[in-house]
């Protein structure tokens, strides 16, 4: 399988700025720092690079919205997503901390393309580790006299799921309440102090070494149509071998499924949540479906940041979208009603059904309360809310009918 970011996985020193420089480290930056900054983009839009971070949006498109330097004077940023909270994401975390300067590279190539002057690396509280490695990288980087155009600047986070949602994740970085914007202005206009900004997930960034390297079409050549490259997923949950798989883009389920070892021994599959917990799941008969952006959301979900979690038969539907609605709820921010209030509703309901409480009137209470969500919210997380539930019900219908018969039996 054609390998990109976790290629040179097997040197145990990749972290260090000399071994990385040994397998063509800073070779994409040195092309782009040939090229013009309308070049670098160019070449991006070539690649059908789409961002990793969750929402898939083509890279060189939103760079292409930056407004540039002769139109709108004055500072621009590019910054780093590394907030991963996302329940079952971890490729990030993996990425950041075994090819840091994968990373600086893309970011130092990013800042190259959007005529930033300054960056930042926004790192998730809870990677202190990851945080200490990419600061001892940006180090060497400095050092080694890479970072003369862009001055990189690292920040924490200080543990919000919503803070890495890109204009949550604004407002913290200007010292304010992670609460998501409105948009528009969208942030490539109206970012950081209002100044038009670039917010890229770190497995985006780090695919612009080779993009740069070796052209935008040699990338796209490697996935499926507008979807170009690889994808790095996080395989967990009932599966023999879990861990990070890096595939091109456009490989089927089944692939993955079979490079993480397969459903445990002695199980079936019951269904796989493909990216992240925030995903409605993907079922058995989903099996031969191509995972790109495009095509897993033909089929009712979305890739997501490639956070896949498989469950066999031994999993409960209702505990499952509990354990997803319990979450929602304490990372609801609040700001938007029918989320916070709504999330709350049905994580209660879908306690009262686990302890054999529940009533044949809350199947159709939860899809109401679902249906009232979705759409009527500012940001995703909001969406996600108004949708979990209601996936799981209308997939696994015999799991609530079940939990409220025993109930009432009891
Ligand atoms: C609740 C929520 C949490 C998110 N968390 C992350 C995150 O931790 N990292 C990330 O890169 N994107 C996250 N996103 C997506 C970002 O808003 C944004 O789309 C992304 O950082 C853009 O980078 P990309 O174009 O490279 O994907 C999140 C979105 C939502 C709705």
């Amino acid at each position: 399988m054609t390998k990109i970011l976790t290629k040179h996985f097997d040197e145990p020193k990749l972290h260090e700025l000399e071994t990385y420089k040994r397998l063509d480290g800073y070779k994409g930056l040195e092309k782009a720092l040939t090229l013009a900054p309308a070049e670098v983009t160019a070449e991006v839009l070539k690649s059908n690079l789409r961002g990793l971070g969750g929402a898939g949006f083509p890279t060189g498109a939103k760079w292409g919205t930056v407004p540039p330097v002769d139109k709108v004077p004055g500072p621009r940023y590019v910054v780093v997503n590394a907030d991963e909270s996302e329940p079952g994401c971890f490729k990030d975390r993996v990425l950041l901390t075994r090819a840091p300067h994968q990373l600086i590279e893309g970011l130092l190539i990013a800042a190259h393309a959007i005529g930033a002057k300054e960056a930042f690396i926004f790192v998730r509280g809870e990677y202190q580790n990851q945080y200490d490695i990419i600061e001892k990288a940006v180090k060497e980087a400095e050092a080694a006299g890479y970072t003369k155009h862009a001055k990189l600047m690292l920040m924490r986070g200080a543990g919000a799921y919503i803070s890495g949602l890109d204009t949550a994740l604004l407002e913290t970085m200007e010292g304010k309440k992670a609460w998501p914007r409105q948009p528009p202005p969208f942030p490539t206009v109206a970012g950081l102090m209002a100044k038009p900004t670039v917010v890229n997930n770190v497995e985006t960034l780090s695919m612009l070494p080779f993009i740069l390297r070796e052209g935008g079409e040699a990338f796209a050549k490697i996935g499926s149509a507008k979807n170009g490259g690889t994808v790095v997923f996080s395989v967990s949950g009932h599966v023999e071998k879990p861990g990070i798989y890096e595939v091109p883009m456009g490989s089927k389920l089944r692939d993955v499924l079979t490079l993480a070892g397969g459903v445990r021994k002695g199980h079936t599959l019951k269904c796989v949540i493909p990216g992240g917990t925030s995903m409605p799941p993907l079922m058995e008969k989903d099996l031969d479906l191509a995972l790109d952006f495009d095509q897993i959301r033909a089929a009712g979900t979305f890739l997501g940041a490639g956070g896949m979690i498989v469950l066999d038969e031994t999993a409960d539907a209702v505990a499952v979208a509990h354990n997803i609605e319990r979450f929602l709820t304490h990372e609801s921010c609040g700001q938007c009603t029918p989320c916070r209030e709504g999330s709350y509703w049905n994580e209660e309901i879908l306690e009262r059904m686990l302890h054999g409480k529940g009533t044949p009137e809350d199947v159709p209470n939860m899809t109401r309360i679902g249906e009232n969500i979705t759409g009527k919210v500012i940001c995703a997380l909001g969406d996600t809310v108004g949708m979990v539930t209601r996936a799981y019900i209308q997939r696994f219908p015999e799991d609530f009918k079940k939990r409220i018969s025993d109930g009432q039996k009891s």
